[in-house]
């Protein structure tokens, strides 16, 4: 607080923001117990800060913080997926190349998730004291974390240890690697965008592999928005290559679905009492992956599904093009032909498949973490998902056809 008032005092310079004190005072009592008075302080903050480009993170951050306070508490909030700066469309800078930056982060965010569960078995962090984890399930993290990271760090250059005799010491030669090429900038939004509601353990691990999800479903948005123009352009091969890396994106992280199955149930039940309203159910970048893929049926649209995205939905009822509806156009004009076409039919059919397998996991995962309970997007819960699973990604592919 004091730093706050000596910040505000001297210039309230939007480079100068005392970022780290104000998290940590959020992690001593988790974002759904911070003092009144720090709110009432941060909320003052956000009435002089101005609209310009320079005060764009602070403003994001106060978004975020604040949003509680302001009743408008959500996924996007829960997560701070703005101060990842992910994007799923090239940015007016060439050279940003999105497929490096979805690796670079989703390696942060899994080599962070990691290193918490490092400083918490040693002793050395406070940070979210209650219902440690024991010894095994660690363990368990551990390798599984290395596993979900291996593609990307493969990628990047730096083959991962996987299966090590001794998991914690390859946690932190990997982490420490990691720290050592992150720019201050990254570090300090990985720290910024760790904001749990309450002080059990394993909501750290649920934020950071929730995030890395998030990175990648964005990434795939891009692929598949890329093979909507590649097939409008009539490059069936294109196309084609765009839907493997996603599948290959999609793949790859499904360790991450089994890193979240190590989540003590009783920890998640005593969290997610002060995340109601924040659900996936309100995941754009989801959303934009399957609207992108095939244009959803009507009663979806109309349906809490796309309510929950309204930004998303918009966009389809403006008309957004899907694979789909790109294919059949491309099919009419006769754009389509051998051998480009035949890799594309297998790539569709393999992408599809990818992605029932994703809802089939998760189903699977929610159900054993939730049994009969409602989510926390107002569905009625695993009923919901059950009957979403079958939705076809595509109706021009056999969506249960195992990739060969
Ligand atoms: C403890 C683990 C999880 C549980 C219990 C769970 C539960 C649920 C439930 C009940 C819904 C239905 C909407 C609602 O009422 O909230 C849902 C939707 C969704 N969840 Fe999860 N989830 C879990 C993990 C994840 C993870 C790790 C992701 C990755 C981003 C994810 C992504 C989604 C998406 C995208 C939807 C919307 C699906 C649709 O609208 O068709 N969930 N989840």
């Amino acid at each position: 607080m004091r730093e706050l008032l000596s910040w505000l005092s001297v210039g309230a310079d939007p480079d100068a923001f005392p970022y780290e004190t104000v998290v940590a005072e959020l992690h001593r009592t988790g974002k759904h117990f911070i003092a009144d008075d720090l709110l009432v302080l941060l909320d003052q903050v956000r009435a002089v800060t101005p609209q310009a480009e320079e005060t764009r993170l602070l403003r994001d951050f106060l978004h975020v913080v604040l949003d509680k306070r302001d009743g408008r508490f959500d996924y996007q909030s829960y997560l701070g997926l703005s101060l990842l700066r992910l994007h799923d469309e090239p940015t007016d800078d060439d050279r940003v190349d999105l497929r490096r930056l979805h690796d670079r982060l989703f390696v942060h965010l899994i080599a962070d998730a990691l290193a918490f569960e490092l400083a918490a078995e040693s002793g050395a962090t406070q940070l979210l004291p209650l219902q440690r984890p024991e010894p095994a399930r660690v363990a368990k993290r551990y390798r599984l974390g290395l596993r979900a990271m291996s593609a990307a760090l493969a990628r990047q250059g730096r083959p991962a240890v996987l299966d090590p005799t001794e998991p914690a010491a390859a946690v932190a030669a990997l982490h420490a690697m990691v720290v050592a090429d992150q720019s201050p900038a990254e570090r300090r939004n990985l720290l910024i965008g760790m904001l749990p509601v309450y002080l059990v353990h394993d909501e750290y691990l649920f934020i950071r592999v929730l995030q890395a999800y998030e990175t990648t479903f964005t990434m795939l948005a891009a692929e598949v928005r890329a093979t909507v123009d590649a097939l409008t352009d009539g490059h069936a091969a294109v196309a084609a290559d765009r839907l493997a890396y996603g599948r290959e994106l999609l793949t790859a992280a499904a360790p991450l679905f089994s890193l979240l199955a190590t989540m003590q149930p009783e920890s998640f039940r005593t969290f997610r009492v002060y995340t109601e309203g924040a659900s996936a159910i309100q995941s754009r970048s989801y959303k934009l992956v399957e609207s992108l893929c095939r244009s959803p049926d009507e009663p979806r649209l109309s349906s809490a599904a796309y309510l929950s995205v309204p930004e998303v939905r918009d966009r389809v009822l403006a008309g957004q093009v899907s694979v789909e509806h790109a294919y059949h156009t491309a099919n009419r004009l006769g754009r389509l032909r051998e051998p480009g076409r035949a890799l594309l039919d297998k790539r569709i059919g393999e992408f599809a498949y990818a992605l029932t397998q994703w809802r089939q996991t998760h189903y699977r995962i929610a159900t054993r973490m939730l049994g009969t309970r409602t989510g926390t997007g107002y569905t009625e819960g695993t009923p919901y998902l059950a009957a979403a699973r079958s939705i076809p990604v595509f109706t021009t592919a056999d969506n249960a056809r195992l990739p060969t």
